[in-house]
């Protein structure tokens, strides 16, 4: 993995349990271009490693700035970044990565929940640049709650942005089948956020008659699983021919480490593609976001970081 040598140079609260960093190179040189809807692994104090999208325009160089919501019931990252990582503190992060890539298009919307409004940020920030026709609507529990609310509100695209609080009046609410209305075939739809949002936003799209080719989406974090029926299975190694059982509550990637097989992991929780391995036979049972339906489909490939097996076996292309 490229990996960069970053400064904190600003560590801002933007809004109630969010806060932002930016960081820049520490001497002051221009850092890899990315474009919008990019993220970047930030390596966190106590060995984590996690994705933030890159929430400031796509033609800075100078900086970049990700911006992290604390949650007390994840598995620690979002409160290290809070605590343990200040202003002049050096981290590392990688290159930037778009798995969100934005497309030409003659409308574009985009739907962001809460947090999820960071890669949407960058969007609508490139496509006011070039004066495409969007709108972001930005739904959150409640003002204090909303980040950049300021910032946008002062933005030269304030006019295509509707905030919509879970708190507020019932008319400022969200009406969702009203805004994905009207689409053509060449519209598209981006929506970031938790994955009960997303869930509600492309079902309802898909009901409105979008297509899943216009729909474009990124999970922020994982969606809780159900772990309460999962069994036990065997993961074969083709290229030694040796198997390993792995428990109701191992996942392969442990289970592997423990007999000396590292997988290269980051997120461990199926969001970021890293630690995608070839399955030669068996079928896998999928608990990734990061497949398309139809990649899934071919059961060629899983994450094992946190995908089991529907089969008795798994044939690893390792
Ligand atoms: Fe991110 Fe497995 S480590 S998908």
């Amino acid at each position: 993995m490229d990996s960069l040598e970053v400064k904190v140079i600003r560590k801002t609260l933007e809004a109630e349990g969010i806060t932002s960093f930016e960081l820049a190179r520490a001497d002051g040189a221009p850092l890899p271009a990315f474009s919008a809807g990019s993220h970047v692994d930030v390596q966190i104090p106590g060995g984590l490693t996690r994705q933030y999208s890159l929430c400031n325009d796509a033609i800075e160089q100078h900086r970049y700035r990700i911006a992290v919501l604390r949650d007390p019931a994840s598995r620690g990252g979002s409160v290290a970044m809070h605590e343990a990582v200040n202003e002049g503190d050096v981290i590392r992060i990688s290159a930037p990565k778009n798995h969100f890539p934005l497309q030409h298009a003659p409308r574009t919307l985009l739907l962001a929940g809460g947090i999820g409004v960071t890669p949407l940020l960058c969007m609508a920030q490139r496509l006011a640049a070039i004066h495409a026709d969007f709108t972001l609507h930005y739904c959150t529990r409640s003002a204090e709650r909303t980040a950049f609310r300021q910032e946008i509100s002062s933005s030269a695209f304030a006019d295509k942005v509707f905030f919509h609080f879970d708190a507020g009046p019932a008319g400022q609410k969200l009406d969702l089948p009203a805004a994905l209305a009207g689409a053509t075939p060449e519209h598209q739809l981006y929506v970031c956020g938790p994955a009960g949002f997303i869930d509600h936003v492309v079902s309802t799209a898909k009901a409105s008659g979008w297509r899943s080719e216009q729909i474009h989406l990124e999970y922020f974090g994982a969606a809780p699983q159900d772990t309460a029926s999962d069994t036990g299975f065997e993961v074969k190694i083709a290229s030694t021919g040796k198997s390993y059982t792995v428990g109701a509550a191992q996942n392969v990637v442990q289970v592997l480490k423990d007999h000396g097989i590292e997988i290269l992991t980051s997120c461990e929780q199926g969001v970021c593609g890293t630690c995608i391995t070839r399955v030669l036979e068996g079928e896998p049972d999928h608990r990734d976001m990061y497949f398309t339906d139809e990649e899934k489909a071919k059961n060629d490939q899983f994450t094992p970081c946190c995908s089991r097996a529907k089969s008795k076996t798994l044939v690893l292309d390792l």
